[in-house]
């Protein structure tokens, strides 16, 4: 169990910058999952962090000690990684302890080892079998597995889920973050997926161009974006963002005016809004309204229905948005395409952001995050 921190951490290939001053905190016993768009450097910078990559610039401590120059095997880390290759031609119980025979440990330590991980993983049944003789989730268990015997006290998982069907990944991903509970050990994980990143985080830092956008518990990024980017980038479908002009403005609230005229106040800090600045409105797909219970309502012609049974996606075309407007409905809903419809906003769901994207801070106080501990943080 160790802490991990990274003190103005540049990764650059040749010349080309990939990481860009990282600075992050990672508590001993912490989930944190690296979220971001591909190529964004999510795992350079894990393998930085396993010293299978040279930090260019900054520093590295796991627990107490910097690891800038220790090699690879004396960080304490095990890293799993998307691709994982078991040897095909060993069991399981080889493949498992492979590296420890590397290293020259007793064979009554790696017995125990192996047999008390085969334990928590299920995989006590099966370890004669060869990699071939299981299935996909039963591989990528031992991948796993191959990792913790080893003990490590800080455990890096690059996406390895993403290999698997969407019922074993559902399966795994609740095994991953128990296991991690009951070891109580230190976690990085990597993946794109958006339903992983918010059940199993305790911490998710989202990276944009190889910099550190924001770093907070999933429900804060969720309701409090710090700008547009960690908005568009955190739910699914993405948040709406349409263009507004600021009618007034105050410390505590911004009067916003529609392109269709209609204007209504939402609670965000106004002190760096100008009255007649023309900034960006964003609202989530599940946060619109049907017309009548709104503080405002758009107009759009719808170009897509899809009825997913739980719920109805409606995207609508609307001039001054960005991309079409979707509108999760719950339940199905007696809507065709190119019809024109109305869809309703309600103030304390809205998010501002400046034409940098930098977000005006929402004061709306949202249900299962603790609003003043987050404002303390910062
Ligand atoms: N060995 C290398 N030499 C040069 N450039 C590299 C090297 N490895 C990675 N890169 C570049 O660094 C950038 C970040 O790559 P990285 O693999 O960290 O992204 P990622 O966020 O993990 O993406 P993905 O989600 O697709 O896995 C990419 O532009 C990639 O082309
Ligand atoms: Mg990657």
């Amino acid at each position: 169990m160790t802490s991990v921190t990274l003190k103005n951490v540049c990764k650059a290939y040749d010349k080309l910058l990939i990481s860009k001053n990282v600075d992050l905190e990672i508590k001993e016993g912490e989930l944190v999952v690296f979220v971001g768009p591909s190529g964004c450097g999510k795992s350079t910078l894990l393998r930085c962090i396993a010293g299978l990559e040279e930090i260019t610039s900054g520093d590295l401590y796991i627990g107490e000690e910097r690891m800038n120059d220790v090699e690879p095997s004396k960080r304490g880390v095990g890293m799993v990684f998307q691709s994982y290759a078991l040897y095909p031609h060993l069991n399981l119980y080889d493949n498992m302890s492979f590296g420890l025979k590397l290293a020259k440990a007793k064979k009554s330590e790696i017995d125990t080892r192996v047999h008390h991980v085969a334990d928590i993983l299920q995989l006590t049944h099966l370890l004669e079998r060869q990699p071939k003789a299981l299935s996909g989730g039963q591989r990528q268990r031992v991948a796993i597995g191959r990792t913790l015997v080893s003990q490590p006290n800080v455990f890096l998982l690059d996406e390895p889920l993403s290999n698997l069907d969407a019922a074993l990944r559902v399966n795994m991903r609740s095994e991953i973050t128990k296991l991690q509970r009951k070891l109580g050990c230190t976690m990085i994980y990597v993946t794109h997926d958006q339903v992983e990143a918010m059940t199993m985080a305790d911490k998710i830092v989202v990276l944009d161009a190889g910099s550190v956008s924001q770093v907070g518990r999933p429900l804060e990024l969720y309701h409090y974006p710090i700008n547009r980017f960690v908005a568009g980038f955190i739910g699914s479908p993405k948040m709406n963002f349409m263009s507004v002009s600021i009618e007034d403005t105050e410390d505590e609230r911004v009067k916003v005016k529609l392109a269709n005229n209609e204007s209504f106040w939402i609670s965000v800090e106004g002190k760096t809004v100008n009255i007649g600045d023309r900034m960006s409105l964003g609202i989530r797909p599940e946060h619109l309204l049907n017309a009548e219970q709104a503080d405002a309502t758009i107009e759009g012609k719808v170009q897509i229905v899809e009825k997913l049974g739980n719920e109805t996606q409606i995207y609508m075309n609307l001039a001054s948005a960005d991309a079409d407007v979707i509108y999760r409905a719950a339940d199905t809903l007696d809507v065709e395409v190119g019809q024109k419809y109305n869809v309703g906003l309600t103030a304390h769901r809205c998010h501002l952001f400046h034409r940098d994207g930098i977000a005006c801070r929402r004061l709306h106080r949202e249900s299962g995050v603790d609003y003043d501990a987050m404002i303390a943080e910062k």
